[in-house]
C-alpha cells in the first residue's frame, strides 16, 4: 500500500480550524460528564435519571463527535493510503451506528420502565430520522463504495449523494441536539426556575452551542474543495498516478475502479 510521506503539510488554516473543532467537541463531552456528575448523580443502568443521562452522552459522542471526525479522516490522515482510510472511515461509522442504536434503546428502555409514551415529541421524531438516515447512509455507502464487486460508474454517481447526505445528516443532528437540550432542561427544572437562568441551565445550553459550533466547523472543513485529499500530490504519488493511468488505459480491471472516484 502506498504511504504518503508528506503528512503534515502547510495547511495551517485547516489544522487551526480542525484544532478548534476538536476543542469544542471534547469540551462539550467533558462538560456534559461533569454536569451529570454534579447535578444528576452520574450514570447508572437501571437507575431512572442516571440511566437516561447515558442517552445524551452516547448520542453526542457518536452522532456529533465521532461523526465529525469520521467525515474528516480523508482530509486528516493524508499519510495513509485511500484503502486504509476507507477502512478507518467504515470502522468509525460502524461504531457510531452501534452507539446510536444503544443510545436510542436507552431512552426507550427508560420510558418503558417509567411507563411513559414514546415518539411523541419533535425531538424524538428528529432524532429517529437522524439515526435512520445515518443507518441508510452507512449501509448504502458500504454497499457501493466499499464492496469490491460494486461498479466504478455507480460509485461515481453515488459519491456526490454520499457527500450531500453527510451534510444533511449533520444538519438534522443540529436539530436533534437543540431540541434535546431544550427538552431535557424543561424536564429536569421547572419553567420559572429556567427563566432565571441558573448555572446548570447555562452550562447545558453551552454544551448544546459547543456541539453546534463543532458541527459547523466540520461542515466547513468538508466543504472546502482545496482541502480535499490528494489536492497536492507528492512526487512519488504523481509518478504512481501516471503509472496507474497508463496501466488503466492498457488493461482496465475491477481493482482500478477506485481511481475513477473523484479525489476526496
Ligand atoms: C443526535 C443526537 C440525538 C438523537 C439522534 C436522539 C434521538 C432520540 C430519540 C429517537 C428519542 C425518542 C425515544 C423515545 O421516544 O422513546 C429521544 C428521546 C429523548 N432525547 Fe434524544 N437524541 C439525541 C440527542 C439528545 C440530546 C443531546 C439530549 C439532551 C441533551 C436528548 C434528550 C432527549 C430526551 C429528553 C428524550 C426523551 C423525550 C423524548 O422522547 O423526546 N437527546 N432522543
Amino acid at each position: 500500500m502506498p504511504v504518503k510521506e508528506n503528512c503534515c503539510n502547510s495547511r495551517k488554516t485547516f489544522w487551526g480550524i480542525f484544532g478548534l473543532a476538536q476543542v469544542c467537541g471534547l469540551l462539550a463531552i467533558s462538560l456534559l460528564v461533569m454536569w451529570n456528575v454534579a447535578y444528576n448523580m452520574g450514570y447508572q443502568w437501571g437507575h431512572r435519571n442516571q440511566q437516561f443521562s447515558i442517552h445524551p452522552l452516547v448520542m453526542i459522542i457518536g452522532m456529533v463527535y465521532m461523526y465529525g471526525d469520521g467525515a474528516l479522516v480523508y482530509r486528516v490522515l493524508e499519510c495513509l493510503s485511500r484503502f486504509q482510510v476507507k477502512i478507518i472511515h467504515m470502522v468509525i461509522f460502524a461504531l457510531i451506528l452501534i452507539l446510536s442504536i444503544f443510545g436510542v434503546y436507552t431512552v426507550f428502555n427508560y420510558h418503558a420502565f417509567m411507563n411513559y409514551g414514546n415518539m411523541y415529541t419533535m425531538h424524538s421524531w428528529c432524532g429517529m430520522i437522524n439515526v435512520v438516515a445515518f443507518g441508510l447512509q452507512f449501509f448504502i455507502g458500504f454497499g457501493i463504495l466499499l464492496w469490491p464487486g460494486a461498479k466504478g460508474k455507480i460509485r461515481n454517481i453515488y459519491m456526490p449523494i454520499h457527500r450531500y447526505s453527510s451534510f444533511g445528516i449533520m444538519a438534522i443532528t443540529v436539530g436533534s441536539i437543540a431540541s434535546g437540550v431544550v427538552e431535557d432542561l424543561l424536564l429536569c427544572i421547572d419553567n420559572r426556575e429556567y427563566r432565571e437562568l441558573p448555572l446548570h441551565a447555562v452550562l447545558f445550553n453551552v454544551i448544546g452551542v459547543l456541539c453546534i459550533v463543532y458541527i459547523l466547523l466540520v461542515m466547513y472543513l468538508v466543504y472546502r474543495d482545496d482541502w480535499k485529499r490528494g489536492t497536492k500530490l507528492t512526487p512519488a504519488e504523481e509518478a504512481q498516478e501516471k503509472g496507474d493511468a497508463s496501466a488503466e488505459q492498457s488493461a482496465p480491471g475491477p481493482s482500478e475502479t477506485d481511481k475513477l472516484l473523484p479525489k476526496e
